[in-house]
């Protein structure tokens, strides 16, 4: 395979499934032979806390090898990498500190491109086919930040009453984001936590398989209690409980992601 390939899981909605869609795909992709980097980039942690236990992750918060030491001081990310317990599923751990990172960006240099400037030499090694980037629910210099370092972003949109709240300021952040980095590319929206039963559901279907021009994958992922267990046990659903619903619509999510990529 060619060149690494970088994608985001951003929506300035909290709760919409950011976190377990991206540590679920990533886990998936290393599933189907691929190399992959995760880089948590939210100061709840939470993609850090899929892989590693509260202990493990504060212990990497203190010494200082996570990414807020690393954006603050600009440094090359490679250094920066923890393996996780699988096979080519590597992460860059956040902090709780990635709160002021705001303010740490405002007076650097060109300050979109810090996060593409220290992912430069990982890209150039060829070390990974993919790099997964999890995105807190904010829409801001930082989140600016992990798009100008992506090549994709999906969107995860939660089922649910308030899912599509927002979703227009989603848009027109990625239109701005555009102008900077045309390159980057929506590939998709994909839904989580559904309810077949409930008529809200449904309605989000409807409404996100109108929006013109914007793919909407088609394996949704359903509700399902094993997807908490598995956060409970620090590990992907599909790491924890390969044979429960969500693990199998992850791996199937995965498939279609990793379809049209290489489209
Ligand atoms: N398919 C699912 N079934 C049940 N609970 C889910 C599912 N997906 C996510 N959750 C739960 O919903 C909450 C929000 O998910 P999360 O991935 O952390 O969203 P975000 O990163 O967008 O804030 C978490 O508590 C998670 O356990
Ligand atoms: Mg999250």
């Amino acid at each position: 395979m060619g060149k690494t390939k970088v994608i985001c899981f951003s929506n300035n909605k909290g709760g919409s499934g950011k976190s377990t869609t991206c540590s679920n795909v990533g886990y998936g992709m290393a599933l189907e032979g691929k190399r992959v980097l995760l880089i948590d980039g939210d100061m709840q942690m939470n993609l850090t806390l899929s892989f590693f236990s509260e202990e493990q992750a504060l212990e990497l918060a203190k010494s200082e090898k996570n990414l807020y030491h690393a954006i603050r001081d600009q440094k090359d990310l490679t250094d920066y990498i923890v393996h996780t317990s699988y096979a080519d599923l590597d992460l860059i751990p956040s902090s709780t500190l990635m709160s002021g990172i705001e303010f740490e960006l405002f007076t650097k240099w060109q300050r979109e491109w810090i996060l593409s400037r220290s992912l430069q030499k990982i890209i150039d090694s060829e070390s990974y086919d993919y790099i997964l980037i999890d995105a807190p629910p904010t829409l801001g210099g930082w989140v600016m930040n992990i798009m100008c370092a992506s090549d994709y972003l999906i969107i995860p949109v939660e089922a649910s009453p308030w899912g599509l709240f927002g979703l227009a300021n989603m848009f027109e952040f990625f239109e701005q984001v555009r102008t900077i980095r045309p390159a980057i590319e929506l590939l998709g929206i994909a839904i989580t936590k559904a309810d077949e039963r409930k008529n809200y559901f449904k309605q989000t279907l409807a409404t996100l398989q109108e929006l013109e021009g914007i793919h909407l994958f088609e394996r949704y992922i359903r509700v399902d209690s094993a997807v908490e267990w598995a956060q409970d046990n620090s590990a992907p659903v599909l790491a924890f409980r390969h044979t429960s619903r969500s693990a199998k619509e992850y791996h199937e999510l995965t498939k279609e992601i990793l379809e049209n990529v290489n489209r």
